[in-house]
């Protein structure tokens, strides 16, 4: 596996590469999670890259950005044995300069959800992968179903923007007693853990709902919201794909998402229906 740092390093080394590329952008503290997008890619393309970068600018002023989690002899570990064949780590003085060119987005989808209570986060989610994906400029970048709003964003940039990567949204990977795998579940205590899983319960509970013919989506709501009680519910929500509003589920055309904070964390989950 081939380490490289500097953003132009990279791109020189890809450049003449006339192979199939995929890509997974991360922040590091691999998870299994993590893991399942590199194995996709694996599976799909000739050359793996992986990314770690704790990209400032996407943490709001007070976040965890100083205390996130970093384990990067691990992380290199787990890219070596996962198949990786180039992982990219480069500085936060690398990727950004002074008096920056930024993405903002949109003003509708990027400012509900988890933008409404972190408003400037998705531009910094979208300016990082942006200058991401044009430095590896690869075939196919993977990215988890788990952050599906930003799964969505990034989607949506890839398409308005006319850029020629293929996005692949990978399933969620949990824990085996349904937490959904996340680099900050290391921040629960032994009790926040176990509050963490009504999470998990509420989104199971409208599945069992849904599979009984309950697709209100009030009606759903509000029994989620009975679950998860006990936490700091940041939003529950019932959405379609595309991310608009919605009265009834609709089989194959709906997203559950839930935000809580759990102690000081904040978790994030959801299904696809
Ligand atoms: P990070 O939280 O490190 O996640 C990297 C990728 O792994 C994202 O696409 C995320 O959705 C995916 N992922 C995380 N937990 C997962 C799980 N349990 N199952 C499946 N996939 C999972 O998301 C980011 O980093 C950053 O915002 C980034 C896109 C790298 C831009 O900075």
């Amino acid at each position: 596996m081939k380490i490289i740092s500097a953003p132009l390093a990279l791109k020189e080394y890809l450049k003449n590469s006339k192979k199939r590329v995929g890509f997974v952008p991360t922040m590091g503290a691999l998870h299994e999670g993590h893991i399942s997008l590199i194995k996709q890619a694996r599976e799909q393309n000739e050359l793996v890259v992986v990314s770690i970068f704790v990209n400032p600018t996407q943490f709001l002023k007070g976040e965890d950005l100083d205390s996130y989690p970093k384990k990067d002899e691990a992380d290199k570990k787990i890219c070596e044995l996962s198949g990786v064949d180039i992982l990219f780590f480069p500085h936060a003085k690398d990727i950004y300069g002074e008096d920056e060119v930024s993405l903002v987005a949109p003003n509708i989808r990027g400012f509900v959800l988890e933008g409404s209570s972190r408003p400037s986060h998705f531009n910094g989610v979208l300016t990082v992968v942006m200058k991401l994906l044009n430095i590896v400029q690869p075939t196919n970048a993977y990215f988890g179903k788990k952050d599906a709003q930003q799964l969505n964003l990034i989607s949506l940039m890839v398409k308005q923007l006319f850029m020629s990567v293929n996005i692949v949204g990978v399933d969620t990977v949990r824990e085996s007693d349904g937490l959904a795998m996340s680099s900050r579940n290391t921040y629960l205590s032994l009790q926040e853990r176990e509050d963490s899983l009504k999470i998990s319960s509420s989104l199971y509970e409208a599945t069992k709902m849904i599979r009984n013919s309950i697709l209100d989506v009030k009606i759903i709501k509000n029994r989620m919201r009975e679950i998860l009680r006990p936490l700091e519910v940041e939003y529950v929500e019932i959405l379609s794909r595309e991310f608009e509003y919605l009265w009834h589920v609709e089989v194959g055309n709906t997203v559950i998402l839930v935000e809580a904070k759990v102690g000081k964390t904040r978790l994030l989950d959801n299904v696809w229906l």
